[in-house]
């Protein structure tokens, strides 16, 4: 099998976290995020660690981006083997009936249809090509929801539903999808959300998060790469990176 993998969300974090790992193993990458200084950079690292690596700019809930996305990596590198459906955003921290239906729109779009394109058009390609192992960055609260975070763990949830479909109907296809679930990692993501935060919810959100070990994006970058190489185990499960929280 050949080595190209489509990487979403890789301009900072996770994303770019895995793509760095990947460039030393001499993966072919091809880098979409809808920020292009700090993806333009991803790219230009994994080059420089002897990687073959473009970026794409693109938001992955726009159905033409998504298209042409995908159109790219085939043209330059002829297939997809591994798809790291990976960008994801949070909101501030609310209770529910607080939100606004434009933060629903927002966060599911980006969250939930980003995911539901990826693999719309990512698939046809895998088909054409024998097979390929997707790769969901979910969430803990995919399991369990942290408190003031009701749409975030609707999106995480939803993501956790199409891998374990993935993983139900496309066995006999080689196609496989594997969740990975990170939940305290240190990375800018829950600035998004921290608009919000004041003693009620920050003591709200302790009490429901049972003691855990955070990780390091660069720590969660192998699970990512351990899912990669271990899609037709996995396939429909979720890794839980949740460092010591025992979620069902
Ligand atoms: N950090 C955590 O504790 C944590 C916990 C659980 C899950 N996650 C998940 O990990 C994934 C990576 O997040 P991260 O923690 O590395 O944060 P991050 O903010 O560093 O990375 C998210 C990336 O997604 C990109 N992105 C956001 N919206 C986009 C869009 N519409 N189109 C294209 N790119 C877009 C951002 O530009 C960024 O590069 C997300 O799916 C997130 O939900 C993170």
């Amino acid at each position: 099998m050949s080595n190209v993998v489509v990487i979403t969300g890789a301009a900072t974090g996770l994303g770019r976290a895995t793509a760095l790992k990947l460039a030393k193993q001499q993966y072919k990458l091809m880098i979409v995020d809808f920020n292009e200084v700090e993806g333009q950079n991803t790219a230009n690292m994994a080059v420089e660690l002897g990687a073959e690596a473009i970026f794409v700019k693109a938001d992955v809930s726009n159905e033409e981006d998504v298209k042409a996305y995908v159109a790219k990596a085939v043209e330059k590198f002829g297939t997809i083997n591994y798809f790291l459906n990976n960008a994801g955003i949070m909101v501030p921290f609310r209770l529910v009936h607080e939100y606004d239906a434009s933060e629903y729109d927002r966060i599911m779009n980006i969250n939930v249809k980003g995911a539901f394109l990826g693999v719309k058009y990512v698939i046809p390609v895998m088909l054409e090509n024998g097979g390929g192992t997707i790769i969901n960055t979910v969430s803990s609260n995919s399991f369990k929801p942290t408190a003031y975070n009701g749409l975030y763990a609707a999106t995480k949830h939803a993501v956790n539903g199409l891998t374990k479909s993935i993983g139900q109907d496309y066995q006999a296809k080689n196609i496989y999808a594997v969740g990975v679930a990170p939940n305290n990692m240190q990375t800018n993501i829950s600035a998004g959300a921290a608009v919000t935060l004041n003693e009620e919810i920050g003591t709200a959100i302790q009490l429901t998060t049972p003691p855990n070990i955070s990780a390091t994006a660069e720590e969660v970058a192998e699970a990512m790469i351990f899912a990669m190489n271990n899609g037709k185990l996995l396939t429909g499960s979720t890794i839980n990176c949740a460092g010591g929280q025992i979620l069902l």
